[in-house]
């Protein structure tokens, strides 16, 4: 009797040990990540690297928290939410330069982790101008994932070939390009601003033509007055290219612009080669179905989009945030990631032959050109004058009054960036 008791006893102790022991050794946890890529070629890469996390550390359980709406239209005012609120998710998506910076870094929301950076020895491995857009007074504030490009275009092959145009060079014969296909009856442009940004993207690209990269780099650091009169032909350009465009641009999204060349219904898009990404889950391959080039006006300048992760203060998790930060810091997460979603890599000792003829030529050009950042996400200028800038757009597309957008436009670089 008493030795089934003792018997018992010990039973139950070792069931007890062992749940400690499994709860501690096996179960470390969770991350929460917080993004925006929820579909439309974005989800791809980022299940990717999920893929990647687990098998590195399945302990480790992945809060995958996204919040649908290209460039993060509807995920940066939650994220801001949980920030302020202080309920942080334990590492977000968030882009080099202004967004990070002013938004969450000046404000004492993000932690460093240049000591990471150190430890890991990958601080030398990155592009030192990407990785300093993640800088703040001396130390480093998120890891770079990427690199896209948003004054990219995308052309559909067949179309062009069928109407004999071919490949503009120039903003001229762009939009020659773009009348010839209209009176074919092709849609020439398409379009998705159902929200603003990609209008706005259209515009940043159309600024660089006009005013060089130098004159529109200029802009972020006081040295180009907003009163140029290249900001005014530029918002001629954009008047006269907004004219071949899908009527029905207002109601769709930027995948459903991208899906619109894919289904030969429209010629062009420009789009930061995330569509790259999107073509390519839609069945396309570079240099077969599609081609692409700058935007006409723009080669040798590389308008840099960089999504980058960080840790914030408070981060419920901080060892499991930085077991992600190591991940998408590693060539292997930068190699996993990046083919997929239409993205070089922001480590320059990649390997090269995992990324596809556009890649490869992206990665050229980025190393060869001037880059600039991107206004519609985020890095160039502080969030004000983006909301602005979306809205002054937004009407000029409906007023076409160039002198009043061009007033508007200085007065919102008055505001928030001067
Ligand atoms: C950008 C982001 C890209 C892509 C795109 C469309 O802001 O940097 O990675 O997600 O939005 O959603």
């Amino acid at each position: 009797m008493l030795l089934k008791k003792n018997i018992f006893i010990i039973t139950l102790i070792s069931l007890f040990l062992l749940f400690v022991f499994n709860f501690s050794v096996l179960a470390q946890g969770e991350v929460e990540v917080f993004s925006w890529w929820t579909g439309g070629g974005e989800e791809e890469g980022l299940n990717a690297l999920i893929e990647l996390f687990n098998q590195n550390y399945p302990e480790v359980e992945f809060i995958n928290a996204t919040v649908a709406g290209g460039a993060g239209s509807n995920a940066k005012a939650v994220l801001k939410t949980r920030m302020v609120g202080g309920n942080p998710p334990d590492s977000f998506q968030v882009h080099g330069g202004a967004e990070l910076v002013n938004t969450y870094v000046e404000t004492g929301m993000m932690e460093p982790i240049t000591d990471l950076l150190e430890e890991w020895g990958v601080k030398d491995k990155f592009n030192q101008q990407i990785l300093e857009m993640s800088s703040y007074e001396g130390e480093y504030y998120s890891i770079p994932v990427n690199v896209h490009r948003s004054n990219a275009m995308f052309y559909n092959k067949k179309l062009l070939a069928e109407n004999n145009v071919e490949p503009p060079t120039d903003l001229v014969s762009f939009i020659d390009a773009l009348a010839k296909l209209d009176q074919a009856g092709v849609v020439p442009l398409a379009l998705g601003d159902t929200n603003k940004w990609p209008a706005t993207q259209i515009f940043e690209t159309l600024l660089v033509a006009h005013l060089g990269p130098e004159g529109y780099n200029g802009l972020w650091n006081g040295k180009t007055a907003a009163d140029n009169s290249a900001i005014r032909a530029a918002l001629v350009d954009f008047d006269k290219i907004m004219q071949y465009v899908n009527q029905d641009h207002s109601a769709l999204t930027w995948q459903d612009a991208t899906q619109l060349v894919q289904e030969d219904e429209a010629a062009f898009n420009i789009m930061g080669d995330w569509a790259e990404g999107y073509l390519k889950t839609l069945g396309w391959t570079p240099d077969q179905e599609f081609g692409w080039m700058p935007v006409p006006g723009t080669s040798g300048t590389f308008i840099v989009v960089t999504d980058t992760f960080g840790l914030p203060k408070d981060a419920p998790d901080p060892e499991n945030a930085k077991k992600w930060l190591k991940t998408i810091a590693s060539v292997e997460g930068q190699d996993t990631f990046n083919p997929i979603k239409g993205s070089i890599p922001a480590r320059l000792d990649a390997d090269k032959s995992k990324y596809d003829p556009y890649l490869t030529s992206a990665m050229n050009d980025f190393a060869e050109d001037t880059l600039s950042p991107s206004i519609a996400h985020g890095s160039a200028a502080p969030e004000g004058f983006i909301t602005a800038l979306n809205d002054t757009i937004n009407a000029f597309i409906t007023t076409g009054d160039v002198d009043q957008a061009f007033e508007n436009f200085q007065k919102n670089h008055a505001d928030y960036v001067e």
